[in-house]
């Protein structure tokens, strides 16, 4: 008996992928250097000293990886868009051929029966973009919105919904903070203004494709976070990391305003970033969904070093991803649940946009990831039955690919492994189970 979870009947059962973790072909029909092109360059960035530079070849083979979606019975598969495939230098002449490729697979995508939903910003940002200052400046934003209207006039009439932008929490603090990833910057709390100009690019990008007729979504990391005791010093750090991490990407967007940093010692005004009206320009458009991004929890307990505001704590006695990360399903339902009391009226509906599980195997039984997604989907359930409304699922990933810092080999998030050597796909028994549980969904 196949696996079968109390979601409405309409639900939407996708997979997702980024440009970057999946395309390779980076040099290839005029794309232009992006910044994750550079930073894999640098020695020592990324394990093992991979890069994206063929990654999936999906570039190529991007109609066998839809064969693959088309046997799982997808609804729906987000991807994103490389921005220095259009756009070469970010701005000025658009990249013809780089176009073309996302016009066929939209067009193939349509043809298997599935909704594409693609991201428009998944990290590659192009490189002479972050050689004038990246998004840590405002400038980016308007290019990001003339971007989007490029990308939106000739695939708009076929993609009815959008997303704008993947994780800027992660990217700004990756990125720009801690330099774990591209593009490598190590600025502390001065990275925010960069998580600023993130979300004013969203927002004007928001118009460009409500202008459109386009729907609008935003995918955000969010995490439940936990004090690690009952101690008035814990909560305190937890309220400033849930700040960080959680309402500062989410705030602006649904409320109009931006949660009190004070707690982390950073400017109202984000270092000078925010200029007055832009908190309108971000929040006015509105959104038709909000895309989350889940994983784990974060325990959160008092600093022990002067530096930070917080220190990060693991959640023992409950499994780890190859990652380390913990698994705890029944957060994803805590989660969904604060957003409700937290947004109230101004939460849009919901979608799980990435939930998935890392595991070091290679072609041998995924059980873990198996009970990892259906425990997430449990947990999903037990929301939609508190009444919050989910309207689809998009499982990381369908394919094994290049895991940012951690490179090719080390997180295999795939229900579909990859030979990096071959290229050879080969399902696993997740991909199987997933298939049976869309399917079962279907039948009720
Ligand atoms: C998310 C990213 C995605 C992937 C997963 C594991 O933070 O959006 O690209 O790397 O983590």
């Amino acid at each position: 008996m196949p696996d079968r979870y109390d979601l409405p009947a309409n639900f939407r059962w996708g997979a997702a992928t980024a440009a970057y973790q999946i395309e390779g072909a980076v040099e290839e029909d005029g794309r232009g250097p992006s910044v994750w092109d550079t930073f894999c360059a640098r020695p020592g960035a990324v394990r093992d000293g991979h890069s994206g530079a063929v990654a999936c070849d999906h570039y190529h083979r991007y109609a066998e990886d839809i064969e693959l979606m088309r046997g799982l019975g997808l609804d729906g598969y987000r991807f994103s868009i490389a921005w220095p495939r259009v756009l070469p230098t970010g701005r000025g002449a658009v990249n013809p051929a780089g176009l073309a490729f996302y016009d066929r697979l939209v067009d193939a995508l349509l043809e298997a029966g599935i909704t594409p939903l693609p991201t428009l910003f998944h990290w590659d940002l192009p490189q002479a973009l972050e050689d004038s200052g990246g998004w840590l400046d405002r400038d980016t934003a308007h290019r990001f919105a003339d971007y989007t209207a490029v990308v939106t006039d000739r695939l708009g009439d076929r993609v009815p919904a959008w997303i704008t932008l993947n994780e800027p929490f992660v990217h700004t603090v990756y990125g720009y903070a801690l330099g774990i990833h591209a593009p490598g910057r190590t600025l502390m709390f001065e990275s925010l203004p960069a998580a600023h100009h993130q979300l004013l690019a969203h927002g004007l990008a928001a118009t460009v494709l409500h202008d459109r007729g386009l729907e609008v979504m935003l995918a955000n990391n969010l995490t439940p976070v936990e004090p690690a005791t009952g101690s008035p010093a814990d909560a305190a750090a937890a309220d400033a990391y849930d700040a960080l991490h959680n309402r500062l990407f989410t705030d602006p967007v649904l409320l109009g305003r931006y949660p009190d940093l004070s707690a982390l010692g950073v400017p109202d005004d984000l270092y000078g970033a925010i200029h007055s009206g832009d908190t309108e320009l971000i929040h006015t458009p509105g959104l038709d969904a909000l895309g989350i991004n889940f994983y784990n929890p974060t325990r959160v307990a008092a600093p022990t070093q002067p530096d930070l505001p917080f220190d990060l704590v693991d959640i023992p006695d409950v499994p780890h991803t190859a990652f380390g990360w913990p698994v705890v399903p029944e957060a994803l339902t805590r989660l969904l649940l604060t957003l409700r009391d937290r947004y109230g009226q101004a939460l849009p509906p919901l979608t799980v946009t990435e939930n998935g599980c890392s595991l070091t195997e290679t072609t041998t039984p995924d059980q873990p990831r198996i009970d990892f997604l259906s425990a997430h989907l449990h947990a999903l359930a037990r929301a939609v039955a508190e009444g919050i409304d989910v309207r689809g699922y998009y499982t990381w990933s369908l394919l094994d690919n290049f895991e940012w810092a951690e490179g090719l080999l080390s997180q295999r998030f795939g229900l579909v492994h990859v030979d990096f050597a071959t290229q050879k796909r080969t399902p696993k028994a997740s991909y199987a189970w997933y298939r049976d549980v869309i399917a079962a969904h279907r039948g009720r």
